[in-house]
This record gives structure tokens, C-alpha cells and sequence, in this order.
């Protein structure tokens, strides 16, 4: 979607979809900025990119605050999306896409993404990616933190076996490894408690967000869903709207200039 040249300066629209792991933010996300033609930005990448940096230089992720840093102000990153939709990792040029989704990639992302001063420049980064353009942000804290001032927030959740499900999914189509889904569970209620309890960036849910029970409901049903309370937005047409865990919502809606500029008809 092109901005008309002579179109009068304005924020970029923001949407953001949070939540713990395997919740299918990655999936909504990446289908909602297709639908919406917005830049989909994966922050936990940026995150695990950063602790694949830190791996090849020997930083321990856990307490090695100081090096963290300077990694994170010169992480050589780009995040190049595909015509097949998948979003290429690259790291000094180097595809880092498959490396970043295993599990210890997952686990060195979750200690040093407790760090307060690692967050700050990430949160940075992370804005300067959705200066210029519309986006969909994916993340733990892309709502309350990153950007608080988001016109669309949703916050998606799921129980912890379907999430264990998904996420062994996920780690098989990607890397080829397949651990027990009891393994799984006590992966993710490690970084639940992680996400949940650092001082900065904590997993909530945003205020004003819209909560969706994404455990049994399908890829399709959750963007339906989402597209359900972007009432501009022209979703396919045999629109799904299930039962909702939802809040009333103080979300700014698109202006009539917005709608041009954003959402496809
Ligand atoms: O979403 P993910 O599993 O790819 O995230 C990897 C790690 O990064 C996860 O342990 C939490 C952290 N993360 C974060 O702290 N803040 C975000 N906005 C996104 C991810």
C-alpha cells in the first residue's frame, strides 16, 4: 500500500498482538499484516538474533550485561520478508532463520531479554523498524511498551497443552527437532515465569487490548477474529466470531485518511 506523495504527514498505523509462547501470534501476525499490507515485525527474533550473536561471541546471555549491550547497539540485523511469507533472519548477511528457533536459542533469548538495559535498546530498534511505515508487531510487550499508543491491541492466549502442541510443531517444521511435549511444557512455564516476572517488558496484557482464546479455534478463526474489531477492515467473507474473552476496548479507530492509506479493499 503507497503513501500518496502529497499525503499530509501522520502517525504510521500500529497494530500489536502479544502473548506467551505458542499461542499462534507468529501465524496471525504474519496473515493480518499480508491481509492489511503492513510490515510484520517479529520482536522475539530480534531477541534471538541477538542471542545467536551472543553465542558466537562467547557472551553468557545470563549475566554478561555489558558486552549484551554493545552487541545489541551494532547487531548487524535485517529482517527481509519472503514472497513465501516466511521472514528471513539475516545476521551480517548470514540467513539465521532455521539457527535462531532452537531451543537453546530459545532459552538464551529468555535470559538476556530480562535485562533492563539489553531491553531499552532492542525497544529502540524495535520502533525504528515502524518509523516510516505501517506495522503488525509481534511480542510479549509490543503493547504496553513498544507501542503503548498502538490503534489496534490484541492479546491472545491458550492452554498450556495446546501451546506445548503447537510449539513442537512449529520446532519440527523448522529445525527438525522434536522433544516430548512434557519437555515442551516445562520449557514454556520456564519462560512464562521469565516473561511474567522481569522488571521491565513483563508479559501482560496491554490495557485496552482484546483478549483471544486462540485454544480451539484455527489459524483462519483467529484472524477472523482479529479482523472482526478492525471494523475498516474488509475480512473474507464468511466471517467467523467466536465466543470472545474480550474487554472494552479503548482503542483509537482509523481515520477515513487512514483507511485509504491502509487497509486494502
Ligand atoms: O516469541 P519468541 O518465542 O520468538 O521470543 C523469544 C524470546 O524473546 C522469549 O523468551 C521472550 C523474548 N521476548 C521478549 O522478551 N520481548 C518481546 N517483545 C518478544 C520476545
Amino acid at each position: 500500500m503507497r503513501q500518496r506523495a502529497n499525503a499530509p504527514t501522520r502517525q504510521p498505523v500500529v497494530i500489536t498482538i502479544d502473548g506467551p509462547a505458542g499461542v499462534g501470534k507468529s501465524t496471525a501476525a504474519k496473515q493480518l499484516a499480508s491481509h492489511l499490507g503492513l510490515i510484520y515485525l517479529d520482536t522475539g527474533a530480534t531477541y534471538r538474533a541477538l542471542a545467536y550473536a551472543a553465542c558466537q561471541a562467547g557472551v553468557d546471555p545470563r549475566v554478561d550485561v555489558k558486552r549484551l549491550t554493545t552487541l545489541a547497539r551494532r547487531l548487524p540485523l535485517e529482517l527481509l520478508p519472503q514472497p513465501s511469507g516466511v521472514v528471513q533472519v539475516r545476521l551480517n548477511g548470514l540467513d539465521i532463520t532455521k539457527a535462531i528457533r532452537t531451543e537453546t536459542m530459545s532459552e538464551a533469548a529468555a535470559h538476556l531479554s530480562r535485562h533492563p538495559q539489553v531491553r531499552r535498546i532492542m525497544v529502540q530498534r524495535q520502533r525504528a523498524w515502524a518509523h516510516r511505515r505501517g506495522v503488525v508487531a509481534e511480542g510479549r510487550d509490543t503493547g504496553s511498551v513498544v507501542f503503548p499508543r498502538a490503534h489496534y491491541k490484541f492479546f491472545l492466549d491458550a492452554e498450556p497443552r495446546v501451546r506445548a502442541r503447537r510449539r513442537q510443531r512449529e520446532l519440527f517444521q523448522l529445525s527438525g527437532q522434536r522433544p516430548s511435549l512434557q519437555r515442551i511444557q516445562r520449557q514454556l512455564h520456564f519462560r512464562d515465569g521469565v516473561d511474567r516476572t522481569r522488571s521491565i517488558g513483563a508479559l501482560v496484557k496491554p490495557r485496552g487490548a482484546v483478549a483471544v482464546n486462540t485454544s480451539h479455534l484455527t489459524a483462519r478463526q483467529v484472524l477472523h477474529a482479529i479482523l472482526h474489531y478492525i471494523p475498516e477492515s474488509r475480512p473474507p467473507s464468511t466471517v467467523h466470531r467466536p465466543p470472545l474473552q474480550t474487554q472494552k476496548r479503548k482503542i483509537r479507530r482509523f481515520s477515513q485518511q487512514e483507511r485509504r492509506h491502509y487497509i486494502r479493499r
